[in-house]
C-alpha cells in the first residue's frame, strides 16, 4: 500500500494534505476509488469461479465423505451465493462510476479434493479479507467505504466458517491482517491464468516469490501422516507456488473437529509439490514463536535480509540467516492464525513498507497465542 501510496502521491499532490481540491483532482479522486473497487471485483470474481467450481468438481457425496452434513452444505451454498452477490454489487458499483467493470478472467486452482479445495477457501477468504483491509484507506468516498467494509465483514465471516470446518481455530487473532494491494496481488496473480484485453491493467505489480521450504515447525509424526497437501502450481512463472495444508484425521492434537476429516482424506491426498507458500492452516500444523521457519525465494537473498512477519497488527522484523535462495528465521511472537511473511531490505518495526520488501508474501499459519 505504501507503494501505492508514492505512486498516487506522485501523480496527485493532493494525496499529503491539501484541503481544497479542485475538479480535475476530485476526479483523479474517484479514479482512484475505482481503481479499488476494479481490484476488489478481481478478486470477487476469483473466489465466485472457485466456489462454482468446486461445487461443480466435488460431489454432495465427497462432501459427506469428508464429514458434511446438510447444514455445512448449506453454508457453503450460501458462502458461493455471497460471492455472487458482491461480484454482482461490484459490477453494478463500478458501471455508476462510469467505468467498465473487470470481467472474470481463467484461472488455476489446485484443489484436487475436498480438503484442499476447503483449505484453499480458507486461505482465499483470508487474503480477501486483507485486502479490504488492507485497501479500506485508499478509498475516499465515505459510501464507498461502508460498502467495502460491509463485504469485509462477510469474507471475515467465511474465513472463520471455513476454518472451522478444516479444523483451525476460526478467529485465531484479535486482529484482522491488513495487507498492501501489492502483496495480495501477488497471492491473486498466482491463480490468474490470463484475462480479457478489454479488462484495463490494474496498477500494481507482484512481488518475487518466496514460499516455506517445509513446515519445521510441526514435526509430530501423527500429524506428518495426516496432512493433507495442497499446492498451486502457478502458472507463469512469475508467480508464487501457493500452498496450503492442513492437519486433518486422526490427530487429535490436531483439530478441535477431528471426526470431520474422514478416513477417506489421506488416501485422496496427494503431495503433488514439495513447495509451499501457506505452511500449515490448521491448528495442528500452526507454527510457534521461537520455531525456526525456512523459505525459498524465487532467486538469490541478498545477505543482511531480514523475515518480516505480518499477522494482525502486529509487523516483526527477525534476523535472517540467508543461504543463497533460502532464508531462516525464528517466529517471533504474536504470530497468529493466517500470516504473512516477507524478505525485507531493511527491519520492519511495526510497519511494513512495500518499498522495503524483496520477495513474498509467503503465507503462514501461526499458533493461537
Ligand atoms: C475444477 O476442476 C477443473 C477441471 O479439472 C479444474 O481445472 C479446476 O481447477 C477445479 N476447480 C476447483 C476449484 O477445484
Ligand atoms: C521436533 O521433534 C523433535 C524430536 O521429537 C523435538 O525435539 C523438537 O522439539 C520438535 N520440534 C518442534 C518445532 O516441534
Ligand atoms: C505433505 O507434504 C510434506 C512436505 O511437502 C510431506 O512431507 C508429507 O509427507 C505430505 N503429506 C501427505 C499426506 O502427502
Ligand atoms: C521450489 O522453489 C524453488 C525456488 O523457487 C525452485 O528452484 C524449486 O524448483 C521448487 N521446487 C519444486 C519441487 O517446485
Amino acid at each position: 500500500m505504501f507503494f501505492l501510496l508514492v505512486l498516487f502521491a506522485i501523480s496527485l499532490p493532493w494525496a499529503f494534505g491539501r484541503p481544497v481540491l479542485s475538479v480535475p483532482q476530485l476526479l483523479k479522486r474517484q479514479d482512484i476509488d475505482t481503481t479499488v473497487l476494479q481490484f476488489a471485483l478481481t478478486l470477487e470474481h476469483l473466489e465466485n469461479v472457485f466456489y462454482q467450481q468446486g461445487l461443480k468438481n466435488f460431489s454432495q457425496q465427497l462432501f459427506t465423505d469428508f464429514g458434511f452434513d446438510a447444514n455445512d452444505m448449506q453454508n457453503l451454498q450460501l458462502i458461493a451465493q455471497d460471492e455472487a452477490q458482491h461480484v454482482r454489487f461490484l459490477t453494478d458499483a463500478i458501471t455508476a462510476t462510469g467505468s467498465q467493470p473487470v470481467a472474470e478472467c481463467t484461472y488455476s486452482f489446485p484443489s484436487t479434493d475436498v480438503a484442499s479445495f476447503l483449505t484453499l477457501s480458507t486461505v482465499l477468504e483470508g487474503v480477501g479479507t486483507s485486502a479490504y483491509l488492507g485497501g479500506a484507506p485508499l478509498l475516499s468516498n465515505k459510501d464507498f467505504l461502508t460498502a467495502a467494509g460491509s463485504i469485509l465483514v462477510t469474507e471475515a465471516l467465511h474465513t472463520s466458517l471455513q476454518r472451522a470446518v478444516v479444523g483451525a481455530v476460526p478467529a485465531a487473532n484479535a486482529f484482522g491482517t491488513p495487507l498492501s494491494a501489492n502483496a495480495v496481488f501477488t497471492l491473486a496473480a498466482s491463480f490468474i491464468v490470463s484475462c480479457p484485453d478489454s479488462n484495463e491493467p490494474l496498477p500494481f505489480t507482484p512481488f518475487a516469490s518466496l514460499s516455506t521450504s517445509e513446515q519445521q515447525g510441526c514435526n509430530s509424526s501423527s500429524s506428518q501422516s495426516n496432512q493433507v497437501n495442497m499446492t498451486v502450481s502457478a502458472s507463469s512463472t512469475s508467480t508464487p507456488a501457493v500452498a496450503a495444508s492442513t492437519a486433518t484425521a486422526s490427530n487429535p492434537q490436531c483439530s478441535h473437529k477431528n471426526t470431520r476429516a474422514s478416513t477417506t482424506q489421506s488416501s485422496q491426498s496427494k503431495a503433488p509439490y514439495t513447495n509451499s507458500t501457506v505452511a500449515a492452516t490448521a491448528s495442528c500444523g500452526a507454527l510457534s514463536a521461537g520455531a525456526p521457519v525456512a523459505f525459498t525465494a524465487a532467486s538469490a537473498i541478498p545477505s543482511g535480509s531480514f523475515v518480516t512477519f505480518v499477522s494482525g497488527l502486529t509487523v516483526v522484523s527477525m534476523m535472517g540467516q540467508v543461504n543463497d535462495v533460502s532464508i531462516t528465521a525464528t517466529i517471533p511472537p504474536g504470530i497468529s492464525g493466517q500470516s504473512y511473511v516477507f524478505v525485507t531490505s531493511s527491519d520492519a518495526q511495526g510497519k511494513i513498507d512495500d518499498a522495503a520488501v524483496l520477495f513474498g508474501p509467503a503465507i503462514l499459519e501461526g499458533k493461537q497465542i
